[in-house]
């Protein structure tokens, strides 16, 4: 099989890839939610599955994938680093009510490492500080110990689709580009993707989407144990791109160069982001 390169070729494969394991392609919703007075914006592929989760209306069928258009700004700081976008597309499988962590964090794995050819040397898993069942399940998979880390809630392990709502504990995959030079962590072979030298890049993220929580910050039980997974089209679509930021992949390689041309500068992630492109042509780089 050939894996997906192109960022089109990665949205239908992995569409293709949740509709033979029995789920149905629902279509991405408004980027304003639909009678969501919690949230401004679509954040998550969950957001238009919130009412199923929460047991307020019964769901199209038990699982479902999509490819949700999202608009996040909590995390705006990052935006401009390699792989933190305001706008982005979000690939997602959901169980409402069906399976659970077993089969997530099965087909997760085989989804990368067969349908995308990812080799599994590349790839570390984290897991919420007590859950020793995700721990097992990426064990039995093959995932050595010393690349499943436990995570707190901190460390982004505990997932909110607002600061009311469906949450849960969760657990995440990371591609490993290899050492950054001048990491002491990598260095010293310590390195793990909290340390954040740029070495690791999350791919995707699964919740075990069991609690809601209220205005009180209080979580009670979902009426169901729930699956939510959000995993990211233009990060995943870098890295079969065998490039290191978003902004080079097939995509937003046209919108980069667009962008070098208005402003006359050359963008090279590892040079000096201020020299001129007329600069550079008179330098000969
Ligand atoms: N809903 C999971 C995520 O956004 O990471």
């Amino acid at each position: 099989m050939v894996p997906p390169v192109t960022v089109e070729e990665l949205r239908q494969t992995f569409l293709r890839f949740f509709e033979a394991q029995g789920h149905r392609r629902i279509p991405s919703s408004s980027l304003i939610p639909y009678g969501d007075p919690t949230l401004l914006f679509t954040t998550a592929g969950m957001v238009q599955f919130k009412p199923y989760f929460m047991g307020l209306e019964d769901a199209p069928a038990p699982r479902l994938t999509s490819i949700q258009k999202c608009f996040r700004t909590t995390d705006v700081e990052e935006v401009g680093d390699e792989s933190h976008l305001t706008f982005f597309e979000m690939l997602g499988n959901f169980s409402i009510g069906d399976y659970f962590k077993e089969d997530a964090i099965g087909w997760a794995w085989l989804f990368m490492t067969d349908e995308l050819d990812i080799p599994v040397e590349r790839l570390w898993a984290t897991v919420y500080t007590d859950d020793n069942e995700a721990f097992e399940l990426w064990r039995r998979l093959g995932v050595p110990a010393e690349r499943i880390l436990r995570y707190s809630a901190e460390q982004g392990n505990y997932w909110y689709s607002g600061e009311v709502g469906p949450c849960g504990p969760c657990s995440e995959l990371h591609y490993d580009f290899g050492e950054t030079p001048g990491c002491a962590e990598c260095e010293g072979e310590s390195c793990h993707p909290d340390v954040g030298c740029g070495r690791f890049l999350e791919v995707w993220n699964l919740v075990f989407m069991t609690y809601s929580q209220d205005e009180n910050g209080e979580k009670l039980p979902l009426p169901t144990q729930n699956i939510d997974t959000g995993a990211g089209l233009e990060r995943i679509a870098a890295v079969l791109q065998g490039v290191r930021t978003v902004y080079e992949t097939d995509e937003l390689r046209g919108v980069l160069a667009e962008a070098e041309t208005i402003t006359d500068r050359i963008y090279d992630p590892d040079g000096d982001p201020g020299v001129l492109a007329a600069q550079r042509r008179r330098l000969g780089s």
